[in-house]
């Protein structure tokens, strides 16, 4: 073992002291604001003044909870693993053996050999300041020993009282919710096979009443797009943990002599208010090499345009309107292969419908590029219908187990990605594709929840096999076809997570297009990841998912804060819409080097009835804030709206950010007539400005640009 003892990382006013002096595994003695660079000595006294105390009735030597809590040390609650050898080794107690640091990166090996196993852990604290972990389990007695769950916990102090965290359904994802964080486990648990609608983004503990810009929390991510766990726990010990893991099927996790498990990332984000926390999030993710470099192309897709009725002539017309919008790609969605003229039929069969296309789909992809526009495609690749030559084929392919088939969902069953033949099957035919057609972005949805997954050849479970196996189709498909864009898209936002999006290059926020549901779906789907990763259309008039009907300027201004694209057969659109929509377009293509690079800023201000969202440049020179009235507010005036997040001490220009499209009187009195306020981040922050009494699903937009 090295000389390594406490340990302390420190990144973006973080810091992150680990004991790993050992024999136990590794401690957080502090996870929290920075406390400066501590010297060797005073290390030491933080171990010593935050070890755990003895309680009547405890253990003589209690413990503080290790990143992978041990029952072997007397943690009461949740254990990191769980396992057995046939039904022995079924208490682990791991001794470090290594403890290696490289910056902000350690990485311990630890070994209990009674029990035959070894572990592997690495722990980071990243520029912007997240924590993440991981470890790999190995096996290394002489028998198949089972691992049924390893979990990663992270602890948080006794003043985060206070639980947020979000649910969701399809058309609905990202309600967030709040608890007591009392004594007991609160546990998200989700067994879906995909990440889930109403996963929880991030599990946060925080003081009590934290909001975007107040109070200190602890938040952690699961980066997993199976089945998953995501859970707080405050123990009687003292101690309260936030953490996650995968969630094994009975079986999946079976590890022969030699053979390795490994965790997915756990991310945590410590941090005051939630918009520092998606601060962090949102810089890491940038900082990375596969972050796309581009201006976000703005997007046609075809889906509520024409669903599965595709006429090349009709789809031909819907690219010549978005050519003249100013979209950049057009998407091909669902219904363009054999056999797929509704969602009863087809899925699997991977070959262009002859029927429709009996010159392929040459003619679209060329009459689309010669627009200038980027050609995109829908795949389906995990699903199967019953009705498609593919599963009359190989019904051994179909995720199942017992003899039996699950029942299933919108007419579809998941095609077994553990069985080498069909993931040669799904690669050979997408790669096949892609080569054929100048593609430059492919949609890659998931539309069911798995329920019986497993594996018929060999009578197991199947989810976790599966989850591996789309990864590594998907490392494959983009080794193969570097430039293609992907995006992840599950019944609209059911797979959003870190692990999808290191393979993938945006995701899609949520089949609902209703620009009132989208703005609580946006703003809670940005806790996680910036807005230039998450699709966001303008829908028809008239939401197909809700019967709303919202004006363009509500549906375009909402759209505007994400990946900004068009939903909607504007072929049939009026002149004065389709002239209107191109403004949105091009204010869109204006702002998106500011909305796609600057830092997310919202405000609540304590009711249901209006929002305030906004994005600051890094160097605080500039910010576009929307102020959204989200229902009829109870007072007739508002009040004044703080703009947080500029520079205190920079002087700027308020002013109506000029939009398409008619414009309503505004009663607010400076901002008749081109007026402006001018006054410092501080004043804007603290004080705010009036804006105009608006109707319900109404925005308005303020442009800030700093004039010192
Ligand atoms: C679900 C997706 O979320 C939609 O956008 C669309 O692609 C349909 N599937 C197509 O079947």
């Amino acid at each position: 073992m090295s000389n390594a003892k406490v340990l302390q990382l420190r990144a973006a006013g973080v810091s992150l002291v680990l004991d790993c002096s050992g024999p136990a595994l590794p401690s957080v003695l502090h996870w929290g604001a920075d406390l400066g660079a501590l010297d060797e000595a005073a290390l030491v006294s933080l171990r010593e003044g935050a070890g755990a105390v003895q309680t009547g009735n405890g253990l003589d030597d209690n413990k503080p909870v290790a990143i992978i809590p041990e029952y072997s040390a007397g943690w009461f609650g949740l254990p990191g693993l769980n396992g057995h050898r046939d039904g022995q080794d079924f208490s682990a107690s791991f001794e470090l053996t290594e403890v290696a640091q490289s910056g902000n990166a350690v990485q311990v090996t630890a070994a209990d050999p009674q029990a035959g196993l070894s572990l592997a852990l690495v722990i980071e604290l990243t520029d912007s300041g997240l924590v993440r972990a991981k470890a790999e389990l190995t096996n290394t007695g002489t028998s198949v020993y089972t691992v049924d769950q390893l979990l990663l916990a992270l602890p948080v102090p006794t003043e985060a009282t206070e639980l947020f965290d979000m649910t969701g359904r399809h058309i609905g994802e990202r309600h967030p919710q709040r608890h007591a964080f009392t004594q007991g486990a609160h546990i998200r648990d989700n067994r879906r096979g995909r990440t889930g609608a109403d996963a929880t983004l991030l599990l946060i503990a925080g003081t009590p009443g934290f909001d975007f810009g107040a109070g200190e929390l602890w938040a952690v991510h699961t980066a997993w797009s199976g089945n998953h766990r995501s859970y707080a726990e405050r123990g009687m010990s003292g101690y309260a943990v936030i953490g996650g893991g995968e969630l094994l099927l009975p079986g999946e996790g079976r590890l022969q002599p030699q053979g390795s498990y490994g965790t997915p990332w756990i991310y945590g984000s410590y941090g005051i208010g939630l918009d520092q926390m998606s601060t962090r999030f949102h810089e890491y993710l940038r900082a990375r090499d596969t972050h796309p470099k581009t201006d976000r192309p703005v997007v046609l897709n075809t889906w509520e345009a024409v669903y599965f009725d595709l006429d090349l002539d009709k789809l031909k017309a819907l690219a010549d309107a978005a050519a003249e919008v100013g979209a950049e790609r057009f998407v091909l969605d669902d219904g363009w292969f054999r056999g797929r003229r509704d969602d009863s039929a087809g899925l699997g069969d991977w070959y262009v419908d002859e029927g429709i296309w009996p010159k392929g789909l040459h003619p679209l992809v060329d009459h689309v590029t010669g627009l200038g526009l980027q050609f995109g495609l829908w795949f389906e690749p995990e699903m199967v219908n019953p009705d498609s030559d593919l599963a009359r084929e190989h019904p051994d392919w179909i995720l199942a187990t017992g003899n039996r088939m699950p029942p299933t969902a919108r007419h579809q069953q998941g095609l077994n990605l553990g069985i080498p033949e069909a993931w040669n099957y799904l690669l050979e035919r997408i790669d096949a594709i892609l080569t054929e057609y100048d593609i430059s972005y492919i949609k890659w949805d998931h539309n069911r929840d798995f329920v019986d997954g497993g594996n018929q050849q060999t009578g197991t479970a199947g989810i976790h096999e599966q989850t591996l196996g789309v990864y590594r189709l998907l490392d494959e498909l983009k080794r193969r076809h570097p430039k293609v864009e992907i995006e992840s898209c599950s019944s609209g936002g059911a797979r959003v997570d870190l692990a999808i999006l290191e393979r993938t290059d945006r995701v899609w926020g949520s089949d609902s297009n209703d620009a009132l549901e989208r703005q609580k779906i946006q703003r809670y789907t940005q806790l996680l990841l910036p807005p230039e990763l998450i699709g966001c259309h303008v829908g028809p008039p008239k939401a197909h998912t809700t019967g709303r009907t919202q004006s363009l300027a509500f549906r375009a201004s909402t759209a505007l804060f994400g990946h900004f694209g068009i939903e909607w057969d504007i072929s049939l659109a009026t002149p004065e819409e389709r002239e209107e929509l191109a403004g949105w377009v091009a204010l869109h293509k204006a702002l998106r080097p500011l909305l796609h690079t600057g830092r997310v800023v919202r405000a609540d201000r304590g009711s249901d009835d209006f929002l305030l969202h906004g994005v600051v440049a890094q160097d605080g020179s500039r910010a576009v804030f929307s102020a959204v009235q989200v229902a009829q507010s109870i007072t007739s005036d508002l009040g004044r709206v703080r703009l947080p997040g500029l520079t205190k001490d920079r002087t700027y220009q308020v002013t109506k950010l000029a939009t398409p499209g008619p414009q309503p009187r505004h009663s607010a009195p400076w901002w008749q007539d081109g007026g402006t306020v001018k006054l410092n981040g501080a004043a804007l922050a603290s004080v705010g400005v009036q804006v105009p009494a608006q109707w319900p699903e109404t925005a308005v937009l303020l442009e800030v640009q700093a004039i010192d």
